[in-house]
């Protein structure tokens, strides 16, 4: 088993990561003293593989559990659905003391974070991730909240879990597409963080790809240091946490001006990166050899590093990138890197320099 603390004082908590964890569920919400009632809530993809063993063991533990299941997909991350949470708990009585388990991947824990932000004003709640994004990404940070039909995770909270629980063999039943978009995020750490964890992707690609158990509890523990030391440092987002956008403002365009429908949020975060990547060697000198190790790595992936755009498109993309919410005072704000390993945030970068960058990545791509 390993280990990762996330320190933010008064709620700092523990990132456990263990192949088989599941089973220790109610093992470790009893450590937590917490009341006797909970809901797990999940989706339908990930109820029928993973809510038996997380109710057995919650019960072998004295918790009684209710269940609540969620639609897959992003349309669940909605007030609507987060209305639906809350009258179940409220007929199922739980109080304060109660917990939420959030039993899935992002739209799971993004949705039940916020039913426990919100219910009886705040009740705590633990999350056991089951996707990659989720475990190395969404559920460390205590970003929560729902889409809006203007936008997406425009209602939310910053609300930490109580405890977040890895279960590396859940990603045996996760698709292989799900799988490699969660690996654009870890490749992300490597370049706005740690060299060395670049290199090891770049030398341990094919043991990751094929699941081995050992690269993974590394990767995934690695990524969740990274996250947890970044938050711990900045956890509402006033400066550094910033870095953890890197590839995301041209990312989040792309998967804006593509209704959502086209790309995972990694595969547009991939082709974002690269963007980013040109960018970065335009604007700060990022060596041409680093560029094309990052374009490589996620390739190797099996990631899109290209979009092809007609001129309407690449408007309608410059114009998604100004409408982000992390945009402020209408100025466009990129996170760059200077090497592989070290970012710099809030770098202003003009339209023009935004087009030489997506010139390089409008090459043929095959459609993911
Ligand atoms: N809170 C944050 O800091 C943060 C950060 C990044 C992303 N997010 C959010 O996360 C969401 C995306 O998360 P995601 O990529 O995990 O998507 P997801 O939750 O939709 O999961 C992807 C798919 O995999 C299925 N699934 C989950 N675990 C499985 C398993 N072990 N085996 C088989 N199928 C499984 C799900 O049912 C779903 O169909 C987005 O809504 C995004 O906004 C939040
Ligand atoms: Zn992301």
């Amino acid at each position: 088993m390993r280990s990762v603390k996330v320190s933010l004082g008064a709620r700092s908590y523990e990132i456990k990561i263990a192949s088989g964890g599941l089973a220790g569920l109610g093992g470790d919400c009893a450590a937590l003293k917490l009341g006797q009632k909970c809901a797990v809530i999940t989706d339908t993809n990930v109820n029928s593989r993973y809510a038996k063993p997380a109710l057995a063991s919650l019960k072998r533990a004295g918790f009684a559990p209710v269940l609540i299941t969620v639609p897959a997909g992003e349309t669940a991350k909605r007030l609507k659905q987060a209305e639906s949470c809350f009258n179940q708990l409220a007929e199922h009585r739980l109080e304060r003391k109660s917990f939420i388990v959030a039993l899935g991947g992002g739209v799971v824990g993004d949705l039940a974070g916020f039913v426990a932000a919100s219910y009886l004003r705040g009740i705590p709640f633990v999350q056991v991730p089951t996707t990659l994004l989720a475990q190395v990404d969404s559920s460390v940070g205590g970003k929560t909240g729902v889409n809006l039909a203007a936008g997406k995770n425009l209602v939310g909270a910053f609300y930490q879990p109580r405890l977040v629980l890895c279960d590396l063999s859940t990603f045996r039943t996760l698709p292989e597409r799900e799988f490699r978009a969660g690996l654009a995020e870890v490749i992300k750490y490597g370049i706005i963080y740690d060299a060395e964890l670049f290199a090891f992707l770049e030398r341990a690609l094919p043991k990751i790809l094929r699941r081995d158990t050992t690269a993974l509890a590394h990767i995934v523990a690695r990524s969740c240091e990274i996250k947890a030391d970044v938050v711990s440092q900045d956890e509402t987002e006033g400066g550094l946490r910033a870095i953890l956008n890197y590839g995301h403002t041209i990312g989040h365009a792309i998967e804006a001006i593509t209704a959502y429908g086209r790309y995972l949020h990694g595969e547009a975060i991939s082709i974002g990166q690269v963007a980013a990547s040109h960018l970065s060697a335009d604007l700060l000198g990022l060596p041409a050899s680093e560029v094309a190790r990052i374009r490589a790595l996620f390739v190797a992936a099996g990631l899109p590093v290209s979009i092809k755009l007609n001129p309407t498109q690449r408007a309608k993309l410059l114009a998604a990138m100004t409408l982000d919410k992390k945009v402020s005072a209408g100025e466009i704000k990129f996170v760059l890197a200077e090497r592989i390993g070290k970012v710099v945030w809030g770098q202003k970068v003009p339209a023009p320099a935004v087009h030489r960058a997506l010139d390089l990545v409008s090459g043929s791509n095959p459609e993911p």
